[in-house]
């Protein structure tokens, strides 16, 4: 069995940042093998993570859906999208990565759908770890595009609104049953300890917090000069408390 975590979280929280610190800190651990899965269609991960990109699922699905009424064949059919997807997998040091990229267009070409979910599903089970960032907000959640996830961690900024905005993640998770075994809530970018009155209303609101990740120039310094997260160093605050996150979960 393997273990799939997906970020959720308001826009600009953090979520890209700590999915991508997780996937350092697995690696670091030697934790097995990774699969990061970018499902934000703005997708960025891959900057975080140093690689290039030039595929993605919904370009390739598009070029089918064009292509595929011509192709004759259901086990032809089945076989070409096995291949595209394991052609759209970046390769990088210590982990793999599948961008899913824009949504799918108007009108469903169903057939098409099904046979790429199904061939994303099986390469998960490659992994040991499957580490997805998502787009900001709760759209992800109703498209059930984060569904059997073990642990839905939802990030949140160090301010009222955006506890609330987490725990309105939290209620439309648990509403629409989208398979999630555990949810937690981490705050991210506190300066020094988290506001006693901001650890009430997150009780108050019944989230469980996992822990909170402080205001780190490292951090900072990667999105601004286009470092990668594996640029930062290993002393860096952020990256420790990530990696005493991920101890927390017995990952
Ligand atoms: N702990 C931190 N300390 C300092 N800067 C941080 C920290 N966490 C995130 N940042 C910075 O905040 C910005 C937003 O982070 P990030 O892109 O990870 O957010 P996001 O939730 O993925 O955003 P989006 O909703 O646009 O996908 C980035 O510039 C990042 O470097
Ligand atoms: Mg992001």
């Amino acid at each position: 069995m393997n273990v799939k975590i997906a970020l959720a979280g308001k826009g600009g929280t953090g979520k890209t940042t700590i999915g991508s610190l997780i996937i350092r800190s697995l690696i670091e651990g030697k934790k097995g093998s990774i699969l990061a899965l970018d499902a934000d269609p703005n997708s960025n991960l891959n900057e975080f993570l140093g690689v290039n990109v030039s595929n993605t699922i919904g370009m390739i699905r598009e070029d089918f859906k064009k292509n595929a009424p011509r192709l004759t064949g259901g086990i032809y059919k089945d076989q070409l999208v096995e291949m595209n997807v394991h052609q759209t997998l970046v390769e990088g040091k210590g982990f793999d990565l599948l961008v899913m990229g824009r949504g799918e267009g108007p009108g469903c070409y169903c057939y098409a759908n099904n046979l790429f979910k199904k061939y994303i599903d099986i390469l998960q089970d490659n992994y040991d770890y499957i580490v997805m960032d998502n787009e900001a907000g709760m759209e992800h959640l109703s498209r059930k595009t984060t569904s059997n996830v073990n642990y839905l961690l939802i990030i949140s900024d160090p301010s009222p609104k955006g506890i609330l905005t987490a725990s309105r993640i939290k209620d439309l998770s648990d509403e629409i049953n989208i398979n999630v075994d555990k949810i937690f809530i981490i705050v991210n970018r506190v300066n020094g300890k988290l506001d006693d009155r901001l650890k009430k209303y997150i009780e108050e609101k019944k989230l469980d917090l996992l822990g909170i990740i402080n205001m780190d120039d490292d951090i900072y310094e990667v999105d601004i000069s286009g470092k990668t997260i594996f640029d930062i160093p290993e002393d860096s605050l952020a990256l420790k408390q990530v990696k005493k996150l991920i101890e927390k979960l017995k990952l």
